[in-house]
């Protein structure tokens, strides 16, 4: 089993979609080992992405996830990192495949209703920046 970590970003969560992904997450198999409602500071969401903190979109980015609520979730699967990347789809949701939470739920590259670790090293720092051990028991 592996584990990943996943956001429902503040625009799905605006929308009242989170009740919807959430669905999605225990229809396809995925156990939910952490849940949590936050709304990110602005200093939260920089240390969230400091990995792109070079990127041109950096600030419109740590704005946009602090500008409302979210959902921070721990997922668990077999090969979790990938299945909840291929449930998301693409970054951009308009080259997001048909079915893909970021097709059904997304408005733009910005705007993309979801996050997910793409790797075993950043999921485990992702997990640890929200989740202490005790809450993932
Ligand atoms: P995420 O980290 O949120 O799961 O998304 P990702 O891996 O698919 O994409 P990544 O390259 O890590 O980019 C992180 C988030 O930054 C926003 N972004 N904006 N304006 C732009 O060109 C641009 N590019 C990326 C997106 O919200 C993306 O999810
Ligand atoms: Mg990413």
């Amino acid at each position: 089993m592996e584990r990943t970590f996943a956001i429902i970003k503040p625009d799905a969560f605006a929308a009242g979609n989170a009740g919807k992904i959430i669905a999605r997450i225990y229809a396809e198999g995925f156990k939910v080992v952490g849940i949590k409602k936050l709304y990110l500071s602005k200093v939260e969401a920089e240390g969230f992405y400091a990995v792109h903190r070079e990127r041109p979109f950096f600030g419109e980015l740590t704005d946009f996830m602090s500008s409302g609520p979210c959902i921070v979730m721990v997922l668990e699967a077999q090969n979790a990192i990938k299945k909840w990347r291929d449930l998301m789809g693409a970054t951009n949701p308009a080259a997001a495949v048909e079915g893909s939470l970021r097709r059904e739920f997304g408005s733009s590259v910005g705007e993309n209703a979801t996050h997910g670790s793409d790797a075993p090293e950043t999921a485990a720092f992702e997990m640890g920046y929200f989740f202490s051990g005790l809450e993932l028991l």
